[in-house]
């Protein structure tokens, strides 16, 4: 199976991704330094981009920036007058990504805060503009549930948040994980559950990445 998503990734990805959206220097770049291969797909980075244009958001917050890939993605589709901020606890990622940026001539729409997000989000709160038309939430996962929490504070009604890897092959069924990941990512889906304040749904991904999924919701 595992062979078949992938070819079908790269069918899709060949058909759907010119090769002035594909970040090919960002990808070498982040493969040069040494990054783990765990930015999202090209046609998943594509879905993001389609979100932001579909919502027309021009106000993006993102937590887990690794090199940049998706940040790069997202702002490009959010076009002129546009910011995005990204949130990066590992430095060497966050220079990997800052280098990535400033080549793709995005350092004006960028803004990329290095620490804990747990750390730079009441910091933020008080620097950047919010609320935030778009949220994707793509960090450790242990910290989901705070991560919602903060997302919704720096929301408003129509907001649209994302949150990465809410699959994982599958393990999100292992109540009795031992992973504070999927515990965390167990007790963000219980917090979509009947939220009061978000509309969500939950699609499973296959492809050159393995089995994930992310959420998505809408803030009411
Ligand atoms: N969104 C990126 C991939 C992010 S990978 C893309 O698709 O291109 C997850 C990133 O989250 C890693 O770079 C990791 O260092 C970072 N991270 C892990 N814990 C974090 C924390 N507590 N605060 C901020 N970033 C964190
Ligand atoms: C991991 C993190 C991600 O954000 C991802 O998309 C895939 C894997 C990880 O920490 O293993
Ligand atoms: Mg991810």
């Amino acid at each position: 199976m595992e062979e078949t998503w992938t070819k079908v990734d790269a069918y899709f990805t060949g058909l759907l991704i010119p090769p002035a959206e594909a970040q090919a220097a960002t990808l070498q770049a982040n493969e040069k330094a040494g990054l783990p291969n765990i930015d999202v797909s090209p046609l998943q980075g594509k879905f993001l981009a389609l979100m932001v244009r579909i919502t027309g958001a021009k106000r993006i917050l993102e937590i887990g920036t690794l090199g940049g890939y998706s940040s790069i993605g997202m702002a490009r589709a959010a076009g002129d007058g546009a910011h995005l901020v990204t949130l990066e606890y590992n430095p060497a990622h966050a220079e990997v990504a800052r280098r990535n940026i400033a080549a793709a001539g995005l350092s004006g729409a960028i803004t990329i805060h290095t620490g804990r997000a747990l750390d730079t989000l009441p910091v933020l709160e008080k620097q950047d503009g919010t609320p935030f038309d778009l949220v994707f939430i793509d960090a450790d996962k242990k910290s989901n549930p705070e991560y919602l929490d903060w997302a919704l504070r720096l929301s408003r009604p129509g907001s649209v948040i994302i949150v990465d890897n809410v699959v994982r092959e599958g393990r999100v069924l292992d109540a009795d994980s031992t992973s504070e990941d999927i515990q965390g990512i167990r007790r963000f889906a219980g917090m979509l559950a009947g939220h009061p304040r978000l509309a969500s749904t939950a699609l499973q991904t296959v492809g050159a990445k393995g089995h994930d999924g992310f959420t998505l919701s809408v803030v009411l």
